[in-house]
């Protein structure tokens, strides 16, 4: 398996990162994750434009352009025989000599990219997709959510709390009792026909797969689409719920804290946003 490290293509055991490096010590870092079927990337452009945000938001300097990570993506794709795969980017602030935590002066940002194999793209196919199964905890995370932040323990604690008591996922929410998000995944609602999901803010990722489901509905569906605030209450008595992210695409949740959503099945809904979600993917 071939990785890309500070400008070198390597295998992946030749791959070596100090553990000065602030990544390792403080988790300061951004990093994003890009799905490629066959060679094929979704949201492209969007990821990176994202990259780019998180990387300037805490000022780490790194000059590298959509064009030369297209270069690196590819050329790792590639190098790793296409197939489905996702490629995570990694940028750390750096190594420095010494732990101290004000950002260094002049230290070189560690980028790092690798790929990994992810499921093939859901067919829109009820009885092969995958379910889920969440539990609802309170969001213990951060008030810098939308930032991509590879200082990921609060998630990481989120998605343990469910997943030693068999869950898959969990839906989090806020003190007022507002859904944020999942441990890994953003999250939507449907409710007689009306499909709603939280609205962007510090307490959650701004998802690419969200954004473009978002816009795939808009265009080619009839229903009505909302991003507003989601109470805990909503969640509970939705038709369906669904997680997003670049990984799954669109994965219907059957049940919260053990009792159905809905009627416990995968819902029609469901059908049709994974169908157009496939065809307008690539866009
Ligand atoms: N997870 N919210 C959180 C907290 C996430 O970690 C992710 C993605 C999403 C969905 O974002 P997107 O649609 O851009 O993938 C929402 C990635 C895949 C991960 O950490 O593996």
């Amino acid at each position: 398996n071939w990785v890309f490290l500070n400008d070198e293509y390597i295998s992946a055991d030749q791959a070596k990162i100090s553990p000065m490096d602030r990544g390792f010590l403080f988790g300061d870092g951004i990093y994003e994750v890009i799905p490629s079927y066959d060679g094929k990337f979704v949201g492209f452009t969007p990821h990176i434009e994202r990259l780019i945000k998180g990387l300037s938001e805490v000022e780490i300097n790194l000059n590298y352009e959509r064009s030369k990570w297209l270069e690196i993506c590819e050329r790792l794709v590639a190098k790793n025989g296409k197939g489905d795969l996702g490629v995570y980017l990694h940028v750390s602030r750096g190594t420095s000599p010494t732990r101290f935590h004000a950002y260094p002066e002049n230290i070189a940002p560690t980028v790092f990219a690798y790929t990994f194999a992810i499921p093939p793209a859901p067919n829109a196919n009820k009885d092969q997709v995958r379910t889920y199964r969440v539990r609802t905890l309170p969001d213990l995370r951060w008030q810098r959510c939308h930032i991509k932040s590879t200082a990921l323990l609060g998630n990481v604690m989120h998605f343990q709390q469910g997943f030693k008591d068999g869950y898959d996922e969990v839906l989090l929410f806020s003190e007022e009792n507002r859904l944020t998000e999942a441990a890994a995944c953003n999250a939507f609602v449907i409710k007689s026909g009306s499909v709603a999901t939280p609205p962007l803010d510090s307490q959650l990722l701004p998802g690419i797969t969200r954004f473009i489901l978002l816009d795939v509905l808009k265009k080619y569906s009839s229903l009505h689409v909302a991003e507003r605030a989601i109470s805990k209450e909503e969640v509970l008595n939705a038709d369906e719920v669904w997680l997003t992210s670049s990984t799954k695409q669109i994965a219907p949740v059957i049940a919260i804290d053990n009792k159905p959503v809905g009627d416990g099945q995968v819902g029609d809904i469901w059908t049709q946003a994974q169908l157009l979600f496939s065809e307008h993917q690539f866009d």
